[in-house]
């Protein structure tokens, strides 16, 4: 017998899901974007699957994104706010000088912070949390190989950069 342990990867799909997508592909192919009664119909298929989208989730307003899977979606989350602190940097705000991410995160996620990091030209510093033996972030326990910035002084962190 095999059992399969990679749900984080990828998982078996709901057979409803399954159901409805192979309906949606063969009825409903249409571009949403397109003005013809293909694409409208498209459209109207999605606008309905937004709406109940937003109720499943309870998030009434906001923008709500379909993407293809979840590096797209790191990608997506990490360009937004790196792009958001470069816009606070610009006006003069005080923004972070570091970015943190937990040390057992997927490596897209790291190495998404790092790739925008360099491309938008921000040049903070990216550090991993270190975790405890039951994968909680922590502190303690990781000698530090750089000097913590000022501000995290407070927290008493023991961090090691990024790998
Ligand atoms: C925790 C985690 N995040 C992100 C990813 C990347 O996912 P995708 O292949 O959907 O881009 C994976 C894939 O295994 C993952 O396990």
């Amino acid at each position: 017998m095999e059992i399969y342990l990679d749900a984080n990867a990828t998982t078996p799909v709901l057979a409803q899901a399954r159901t409805a997508a192979l309906e949606a592909m063969a009825g409903d192919f249409g571009n949403p974007s397109s003005t013809h009664s293909t694409g409208l119909k498209a459209r109207a298929l999605m606008d309905a699957v937004r709406l109940r989208a937003r109720r499943v989730m309870g998030a009434p307003t906001g923008q709500l994104l379909f993407l293809s899977g979840a590096t797209e979606g790191i990608q997506t989350a990490v360009l937004s706010a790196l792009s958001a602190l470069r816009t606070r940097r610009q006006a003069g705000d005080a923004a972070p000088a570091l970015l943190l991410h937990g040390a057992t995160e997927h490596k897209a996620v790291p190495e998404a912070l790092k790739h925008w990091n360099a491309l938008l030209g921000l040049d903070f510093q990216v550090l991993a949390i270190p975790v405890d033996r039951d994968a909680a972030t922590t502190w303690t326990g990781c000698a530090p190989t750089r000097r913590a910035p000022d501000w995290s002084a407070r927290w008493r962190p023991t961090m090691r950069p990024a790998s």
